[in-house]
């Protein structure tokens, strides 16, 4: 039986990996034009659990695969998660100040500099999961192959879109501030403005495993899941959380009327919702056996989380 610390010393230990290839992936702060490489570096930088690669990395070793593509496929979608956080936090959006513990970038950089880093984020990220130039890595053998990665690239691109992806989600999560959605916009807004990019993450370890099509559409069934059970969580935290902890501004969504779970549901019953995922979302993965162990213990993780 994992314990709760035992799980949380272990996402610690696995987040050296990204953060090392992170360091290598993005541009340094003395490449011209320094000014967006700072705010770049600073945002990827300024902590964060890296929850997106590890699940990314653990859907691949189920099924048995580990290799630096796999890991840079974790660094991509971290990538693309930053940019959000960061366009998130503009005063068009949710205006915050505080993110990671640290001002927001456009508090620290100035807005027109924080929407490009976001942008330049998400381009990066595609630019890497395209892979190296096969002329500088000879070709390596344990390279995922290209199909895979074509595949994962149009992934990627639909859990970010607006049709159900991260995009479409912050659509009407910004329209239904002050506005109370019913209980099915309220799951869209969740499942696709934080659930599509945690069920891609996921697939597309699987995908770099090269798992069989059964094998994926379990992985991501145990993704959506997670993915809005992730979002009900973080809306409790808004409620029950500390700043400390946090490291972003609680009571904000109360204060900027916007739809969560306990607004819409109370905190009883949206924190019955968040473990009823999870247990869905474990069951799921019982096929596995104990080498689903790790990705199951993820998901009790996020249930009890405090930042
Ligand atoms: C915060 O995500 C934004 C949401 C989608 C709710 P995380 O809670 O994973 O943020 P970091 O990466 O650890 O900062
Ligand atoms: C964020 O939802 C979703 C994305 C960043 C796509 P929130 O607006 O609730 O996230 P926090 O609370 O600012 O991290
Ligand atoms: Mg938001
Ligand atoms: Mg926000
Ligand atoms: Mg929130």
């Amino acid at each position: 039986m994992t314990t709760l610390a035992t799980i949380r010393s272990y996402l610690e230990q696995q987040q050296a990996q990204f953060d090392e290839e992170l360091k290598r992936l993005l541009p340094s702060e003395d490449a011209y034009p320094e000014s967006i490489h700072r705010a770049m570096r600073y945002s990827i930088f300024a902590g964060g659990k890296r929850l997106r690669p590890l699940l990314a990395l653990e859907a691949a070793r189920l099924f048995g695969r580990e290799c630096r593509d796999v890991v840079r496929l974790g660094c991509a979608v971290e990538m693309i998660h930053v940019y959000s956080l960061i366009h998130d936090d503009l005063p068009a959006l949710d205006n915050d100040d505080l993110r990671r513990g640290k001002p927001t970038s456009h508090r620290v950089f100035g807005e027109a500099a924080a929407i490009l880093a976001g942008d330049a984020l998400v381009t990066l990220a595609f630019e890497v999961l395209a892979g190296s130039d096969p002329d500088e890595t000879g070709g390596a053998a344990d390279q995922v192959p290209a199909s895979a990665r074509l595949r994962v690239i149009r992934e990627l691109s639909h859990a970010i879109g607006t049709c159900g992806g991260l995009l479409g989600g912050q659509v009407v999560d910004l329209e239904s501030t002050r506005c109370v959605p019913d209980a099915r916009t309220l799951e869209y807004i969740h499942s696709a403005k934080t659930g599509a990019l945690i069920r891609a993450a996921v697939r597309c370890g699987a995908i770099y495993a090269q798992a069989p099509e059964e094998d994926v559409g379990r992985v991501s069934v145990y993704g959506a899941k997670i993915g809005l059970a992730f979002q009900i969580v973080d809306d409790l935290l808004d409620v029950l959380g500390s700043q400390a902890e946090l490291g972003k501004t609680v009571g904000k969504d109360d204060r900027q009327q916007k739809a969560t779970y306990p607004a819409i549901h109370g905190i009883e019953a949206s924190q019955r919702m968040a473990f009823q995922l999870v247990e869905g979302a474990c069951e799921v993965l019982e096929p596995y056996g104990d080498r689903a162990h790790t990705l199951q213990s993820i998901a009790q993780y996020l249930l009890v989380r405090q930042n």
